[in-house]
């Protein structure tokens, strides 16, 4: 089960890698017109949808609980309302059921979507997350052995996605509307700067400039939310931004790949939905074998937590029931 923000989702798997059922069901639509997630919101939409969607996974069982041995949940890291609901409703029914139940990091089941999705993919790999709260480059040297190589310094990549489309008048999420907008524009029209850190990734100064080159147009050219009027103006600097924050993430990714040695590579999280990343990253590993889930398994869902967890509880054994949650959790296997 997954709670951790907009989706709550449920999936049933066998033997840690086969999906038999995964279901997603999204609030984009009840955040959409605040322009991002709110937090009381997330939460109550979470406690409506839980157990139908729990229900609509079981489904794919002909015997329903009874063919389930083990529960896993979304401990952290995540809003802490909407995490509570996951964890209680996981906690409630592994009691009830009297199966072992496992708290998961949001962040290893990304790490481990690449795993679930690739049948040839095993330990090590490197995997580049990306996602609305994280970017980060994470080797997993074995099953339950992660460790960070790269982070942010400032925003997330998606973030900078959700933010860089509201300063062009775009729809929330920002990923999905900036790949779209992009599509024909001119990346070299408005020139951003591409921030470029050994060890570190950082977006805040490309959003800046974002910012100012839409200021600079001058008001002849913006609505009254302040945003670009001409849709070919939307379009070039949409494709500008996607461009520079795809380089931006190769070059971290290729940066770590040649000092660790890494022979395999992964992408994975809501950012690795974005076709202009998946071709950019295939194509300059073309030698490695490179892994990049489907975008149902990019994008926040269950399937990947009981992945994560089935390996989880292989290796650590089931948690005690408690107050497992934990929003700001920092672990990735
Ligand atoms: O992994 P995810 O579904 O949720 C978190 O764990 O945060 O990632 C959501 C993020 C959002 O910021 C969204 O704008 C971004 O992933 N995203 C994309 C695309 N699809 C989703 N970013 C760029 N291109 C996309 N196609
Ligand atoms: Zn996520």
């Amino acid at each position: 089960m997954e709670t951790s923000c907009d989706e709550t989702a449920a999936a049933v798997l066998r033997d840690g890698r086969e999906v038999v059922s995964s279901v997603v069901s999204s609030q984009i639509a009840l955040h959409a017109e605040h322009g991002g997630v709110v937090p009381d919101l997330a939460a109550r939409a979470h406690l409506e949808a839980i157990g139908p969607v729990v229900v609509e996974a079981l489904s794919a069982l002909e015997d329903g609980w009874d063919g389930i041995d083990a529960v896993a949940v979304t401990r952290g890291p995540g809003l802490a309302g909407c995490l509570l609901v996951g964890v209680l409703y996981a906690q409630g029914a592994a009691l009830g059921r009297g199966v072992p139940m496992v708290g998961v990091s949001h962040m290893a089941g990304h790490v481990y979507s690449a795993w679930l999705s690739d049948p040839t993919l095993e330990p090590p790999y490197l995997a580049l997350v990306v996602s609305g709260g994280h970017s980060d480059v994470v080797e997993l040297r074995g099953h339950g052995d992660a460790r960070r190589l790269v982070s942010t310094r400032d925003d997330a990549a998606g973030e900078a996605f959700d933010k860089a489309a509201r300063l062009l008048g775009l729809a929330y999420p920002g990923g999905p509307a900036i790949e779209r907008a992009a599509r024909g524009g001119d990346p070299s029209r408005f020139p951003l700067p591409n921030t470029r850190l050994d060890d570190a990734l950082s977006f805040s100064g490309l959003k800046t400039a974002l910012r100012y080159t839409v200021r600079d147009l001058g008001e002849g050219s913006l609505t009254d939310d302040g945003t670009p009027s001409d849709p070919v103006v939307v379009a070039d600097l949409a494709a500008a931004f996607q461009a520079t924050v795809v380089s931006q993430l190769l070059h971290a990714l290729t940066t770590i790949a040649d000092r660790s040695g890494a022979e395999r590579i992964a992408v994975v999280g809501g950012v690795a939905a974005n076709q202009a990343l998946r071709e950019a990253v295939t194509e300059h590993f073309a030698g490695l074998p490179v892994s990049i889930p489907p975008l149902s398994l990019c994008t926040d869902n269950a399937a990947m937590i009981g992945a994560a967890g089935w390996h989880r509880l292989a290796i650590h054994g089931a948690d005690a029931s408690g107050i497992l949650v934990d929003p700001v959790l920092d672990e990735y296997a």
